[in-house]
């Protein structure tokens, strides 16, 4: 997928690391692509040679942040950590974010805030009331800033060198197709209305109102009004923006009725933003502190297929996160165990990339940072996430696995990665069971709170299935304290004779049972205790790779259970 380029970049500064830039290069493709791409289509839109694209993959496979299936390169949940890192130093998300979801609670309306990203416009965090009516953007999506409330407020301080990139961008791109998350311009609208032709009377207008409205700008129906967050020097650090439809209300009417509220939140949020800068740090670290030895491993075990410096210039990024947000070149090289002529070499072309800014002494990282992939990945649901490690335990144990969520008093499929069918039912995704004769089951009842689990036992009928189901309520209660204190569930043969299946809990990030997952075997393969020795390890450490991707993309997304 190839754009025009709007401007031609400035050539790289000699010290530019062109490993690292070329691994952005398909990042970016990737992005722009949806995630996915077949490796030959990479070659030819980054006009990189097909061995320079395989080594590319290698190094960020062995990263994690994208893997191949089949013929396709995929995105994969761990790259959100470059993303998160920004999110993390900017503290926009986390000082902010709950003042916007309690907005959006009160005025049952999707809020959200966004930021200037170059002439563009990037949402950082999102609180969806969306009804099903107009498109929904996530968190790292990219808005010309002529489309949307939020532009009119940043463009304010824009110079005329400023102005002048705008129109040539727009000149050398009329539809919008570098903003792949907006239809393109023309779309819907009456022909001849351009959202840009009065966007300088709209800027003017912003300022002396103190907020902007989307008159559908975007999409016909999709109506905004947005006011600006500034910090204590006065700067406008992002904007604050209420979203509906005019099928409930005009932009006007919406303006009317948001804008006391937005202002009122706009304050908290400003105080919000006085308080000291943290110095809590992140306490999830996902990389690890000894790069260098992992360096070492990668390189020994792929050969020339791991490009090191295009490694350590992705994990530059890293070293920034919550109080982090400034760094000099020591610290980053600290922070990721890098010397400092490497960090410095890699900073410097992450810089000249545009996904770090500094003032020559520190470093931080750029709104940017979220073009990679972080608006396709932070919209994976969770049975998305799951799949291929379910698919990679399945290779591994040779038995069918399978995701579920605790639905009422059943469980309901989310994933599956079928082998041989073993059940006289073929389990679909949507498929229902009753819970409490399943292993999923088990796990997931064993996983709610002590009281929610034994009112939702009084309330169910626990019907023999088969001869081995247990049906004494006392019984049951003592297996699932077993199975909380143990992290797995054994059952055999009581759903189904000759189904014996084990089953381990998938926890998000503040601990919670959100999902189980299990594999299931023909009991007369082995005996109970053969399965769970055989089974329980592998069905552990898929469960363990699931949360770790879980734990990255819910930092700052709402990962849906399905
Ligand atoms: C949004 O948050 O989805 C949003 C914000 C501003 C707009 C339109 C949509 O102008």
């Amino acid at each position: 997928m190839t754009h025009p380029a709007p401007l031609a970049p400035p050539p790289p500064p000699p010290e530019a690391v062109g490993p690292l830039m070329r691994s952005l290069a398909v990042l970016r493709e990737l992005a722009t692509a949806g995630g996915r791409r077949a490796v030959g289509d990479l070659a030819r839109d980054t006009g990189l040679a097909r061995s320079t694209v395989d080594r590319v993959l290698s190094t960020l496979d062995r990263l994690g942040y994208v893997r191949t299936e089949g013929r396709d390169a995929v995105l994969a949940p761990r790259l959100l950590e470059l993303g998160n890192a920004y999110l993390a130093a900017s503290e926009l998300p986390d000082r902010l974010g709950p003042l916007a979801d309690r907005l959006a609670d009160e005025l049952d309306e999707s809020v959200s805030l966004a930021v200037p990203d170059g002439d563009g416009v990037r949402f950082v965090h999102q609180a969806t009331r969306r009804r099903a009516m107009s498109l929904a953007f996530r968190i790292g999506d990219l808005l010309p800033p002529e489309r949307g409330a939020p532009g009119a407020l940043f463009a304010d301080r824009w110079t005329a060198r400023d102005w002048e990139r705008w129109r040539s961008r727009r000149a050398a791109d009329p539809t919008d197709a570098h903003f792949p998350a907006v239809p393109p311009r023309g779309d819907g609208r009456p022909a001849g209305v351009d959202p840009g032709t009065d966007f300088e009377d709209r800027v003017a207008a912003a300022r002396t109102a103190g907020w902007s409205l989307d008159d559908e700008l975007i999409e016909p129906g999709l109506v905004a009004v947005a006011v600006p967050v500034r910090d204590p020097s006065g700067h406008t650090v992002c904007a604050l923006s209420a979203v509906s439809h005019t099928s409930r209300l005009s932009a006007r009417e919406l303006r009317d009725a948001v804008l006391p509220r937005l202002r009122e939140t706009v304050a908290a949020m400003e105080y919000a933003l006085s308080a000291p800068a943290t110095d809590e740090q992140d306490t999830d670290d996902p990389r690890g502190p000894a790069p260098a030895a992992w360096m070492q491993a990668s390189k020994q075990e792929l050969g020339p297929e791991f490009v090191e410096s295009m490694a350590r210039g992705l994990i530059t990024l890293t070293a920034f996160g919550t109080g982090r947000a400034d760094l000099g070149l020591t610290a980053v090289a600290e922070a990721t165990g890098l010397a400092r002529a490497t960090a410095r070499r890699a900073l410097i072309t992450l810089e000249h990339l545009g996904y770090i800014a500094t003032d020559g002494k520190l470093f931080r990282p750029t709104p940017k940072v979220l073009e990679l992939g972080f608006a396709h990945l932070s919209g994976l649901t969770l049975p998305a996430i799951a799949q291929p490690h379910l698919a990679a335990l399945v290779e591994r144990v040779h038995d069918s696995a399978s995701m579920a969520i605790l639905s009422g008093d059943d469980i309901q499929y989310v994933a599956r990665v079928p082998t041989v069918r073993i059940m006289s039912v073929n389990i679909t995704l949507g498929t229902r069971f009753p819970a409490y004769p399943t292993s999923m089951g088990r796990v997931l009842l064993a996983g709610l709170p002590p009281e929610e689990l034994s009112a939702r036992l009084a309330l169910t009928d626990l019907e023999p299935l088969t001869r081995h189901t247990v049906t004494a309520p006392e019984r049951l209660t003592a297996l699932l304290e077993r199975v909380r204190d143990e992290g797995y569930a054994l059952v055999d043969q009581e759903l189904e004779e000759g189904l014996r299946s084990i089953a381990v809990p998938v926890h998000d990030r503040t601990g919670r049972v959100v999902a189980a997952v299990n594999v299931s075997t023909h009991a007369g393969r082995c005996t109970a205790d053969e399965a769970r020795e055989s089974l329980l390890p592998a069905l552990r450490e898929a469960a363990a790779d699931i949360e770790a991707d879980l734990r990255i993309a819910g930092r700052y997304a709402r990962i849906p259970t399905h």
